[in-house]
């Protein structure tokens, strides 16, 4: 794991990461803008009004921003809902070293909530419950139960972690999808989106709201948002191809 800070358009730090060569955020939308534009404001502008509990699986918890936005957006609105984030991430010393992250003022009335997933690997009070499973997402999704309704699919881009972006990946993520459940992703490549619509996702494109343009995707046919026709690409480019394992493993 070795990083470097990167600071963004925002004004918020990301990092870079050695390993992948890509940084963890868009520096152009910046990264706590990313967070709250990209995955947090369109997934619970999608939820069920009445829901009183809400399960999150943040793929994948990288600097964490995509939970603490969550628990900021929660805040601002005097949310009630009782929240559990599960969060996948391979990268143990990363989540071990957040404890000095140079955060945004904005984030700190959550800093002990990093201070314990740093320490401990979760975080705990009356309305949230958050963990950070270590290793692989892909590995979690196989030994889960678990059923979501909100998905921040959040991996490092399709080029560099394309085991995160397959059709296979997909197919086991919908498993633990409830039926009206919201994926965010800041990805609109087409392999990809191929690869979630094989999987039986409906697609959708994201309400604008200033960053750039990603996907919405759903397991519900019926999101109030405009939908993105596969077949009719399919027909148009019949070249294009799901991105999917076996061209992912042979990269
Ligand atoms: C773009 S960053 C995530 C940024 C994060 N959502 C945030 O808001 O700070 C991608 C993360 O995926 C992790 N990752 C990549 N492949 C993984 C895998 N197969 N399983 C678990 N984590 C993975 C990397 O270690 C990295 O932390």
């Amino acid at each position: 794991m070795k990083k470097e800070l990167v600071e963004t358009a925002d004004g918020t730090f990301t990092a870079r990461s050695e390993e992948f060569d890509e940084c963890y955020h868009s520096t152009k939308d910046g990264a706590l803008t990313e967070s709250l534009k990209k995955h947090v404001e369109p997934a619970f502008s999608l939820i069920d009004a009445a829901k009183e509990r809400l399960e999150i699986l943040d793929i994948c918890f990288g600097l964490g921003y995509n939970t603490l936005a969550t628990l900021l957006y929660i805040r601002q609105k005097s949310l009630p809902l009782k929240i559990r984030i599960t969060s996948p991430e391979m990268d143990e010393e990363l989540v071990r070293s957040l404890v000095d992250f140079p955060y945004a003022k904005a984030l700190c009335p959550f800093k002990a909530v990093i201070e314990s997933i740093a320490k401990r690997g979760f975080y705990e009070d009356e309305q949230l419950f958050i963990e950070v499973k270590f290793g692989d997402a892909r590995g979690f999704l196989r030994n889960t139960d678990r059923s979501f309704d909100v998905v921040y699919q959040d991996a490092f881009s399709p080029k560099k972690n394309p085991a995160l972006w397959t059709k296979e990946y997909f197919i086991n993520l919908t498993a633990h999808m409830q039926k009206r459940a919201v994926l965010t992703t800041y990805s609109c490549a087409t392999p990809v989106r191929l690869a979630m619509a094989e999987s039986g996702l409906h697609l959708y494109k994201p309400p604008q709201n200033g960053v750039r343009s990603g996907t919405i995707a759903s397991p519900s046919s019926n999101l109030p948002l405009e939908p993105i026709d596969m077949e009719l690409k399919k027909e148009r480019n019949p070249s294009a191809l799901p991105l999917t394992d076996k061209v992912a493993f042979a990269r």
